[in-house]
């Protein structure tokens, strides 16, 4: 499996009002728009006429028109006017080149080649959860570095001191790994948080299990404390917009229904915050390596996670 055979989140689904929308993907440019039902359609953004930047136009009565001679076309790329001769029925072979989109979780997700299926997201159809997109964040380093970081559990208590975690409590519990139908699932991380939930004033051991569900996409799910508590779900969801750039989103599906939205994303952007800086310092930024760094077996989820990555045959990430 490739990168380009996947589906990545790409925008917010409301980011993508009337006006086509620029995005980045892969290395590549793309632009969404919305067609005369409202149904999102990304095409490579580039004219097959004289190449101009489609995302430059504009969206008229359904059909995308390009900004340069105004060709326009429809929502599967067909090309259905050229102004310059308005008797001239454009051949089949006329068409803007276009990829598959999905809507999941808030965003929309792009598929830029192959037939794979939307993949489903952990706690999203669980209606006694709540559900709320936090992000996006750009963040200068690679998608694999990003996962390896929302994987990672002995820096809790030093990057997140005083949320996750504090210096009096760093020992790592012994967890396990193994393989999964979607790909790799950790159970029995325990760790210790200064505030165990919004509820308590005190720390206490909490436990987690970590899933990775595709190359870029990490399930964290809290395990509930008591008999007939709900878990909550954590997704990282990244997008590689570029070799060393990427846009980062959380899901949340949690069973908090009384903090505000404001509150669940100062939480989250307060964590992700403490860890931008350092995950933007670590070189190389791209995964997996194939030798360089020292592991301990606290990491072993994020050495199972880079044999992973080589098994999907994903190595867009490195040279
Ligand atoms: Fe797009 Fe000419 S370059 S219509
Ligand atoms: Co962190």
């Amino acid at each position: 499996m490739k990168e380009h055979l996947l589906w990545h989140p790409v925008c917010g689904a409301d980011e993508l009002k009337g006006a086509p929308l620029p995005v980045r993907l892969l290395e590549r440019e793309l632009v969404l728009w919305r067609d005369a039902a409202g149904q999102a359609r990304a095409f490579t953004d580039r004219c097959p006429h004289r190449g101009a930047r489609l995302s430059l136009g504009r969206v008229q009565q359904g059909v995308l028109e390009c900004p340069y001679h105004g060709w326009q076309f429809d929502a599967g790329g067909q090309c259905v006017k050229v102004p310059a001769l308005p008797a001239f029925q454009p051949p089949a072979g006329h068409k803007a080149c276009t990829h598959a989109v999905a809507e999941q979780a808030g965003l929309l997700w792009v598929r830029l080649d192959g037939d794979a299926p939307v993949p489903s997201l952990d706690g999203e159809h669980d209606a006694r959860l709540r559900k709320l997109t936090v992000g996006p964040y750009d963040v200068a380093s690679s998608a694999p570095r990003i996962v390896e970081n929302f994987l990672d559990l002995s820096h809790f208590g030093l990057v997140h001191e005083g949320w996750l975690g504090d210096r009096a409590h760093l020992a790592q519990h012994d967890y396990r790994v193994e393989a999964s139908a979607a790909g790799l699932l950790a159970t029995g991380c325990k760790a210790w948080q200064p505030r165990s939930n919004r509820l308590s004033s005190v720390g206490s051991e909490v436990e987690y299990t970590y899933a990775v569900t595709a190359p870029y996409t990490a399930v964290l799910t809290k395990l509930p404390a008591q008999q007939g508590g709900y878990r909550d779900v954590i997704s990282l969801l990244v997008c590689p917009t570029e070799l060393e750039r990427s846009r980062v989103w959380f899901r949340l599906a949690v069973t908090d229904f009384d903090s505000t939205d404001d509150e669940l994303r100062a939480f989250q952007h307060t964590i992700f915050t403490q860890d931008q800086p350092v995950l933007e310092s670590q070189t190389p930024r791209r995964l997996p390596l194939s030798g360089g760094e020292l592991h301990s077996a606290a990491d072993r989820l994020s050495a199972a996670y880079c044999r992973y990555l080589r098994e999907q045959g994903i190595t867009f990430g490195v040279c």
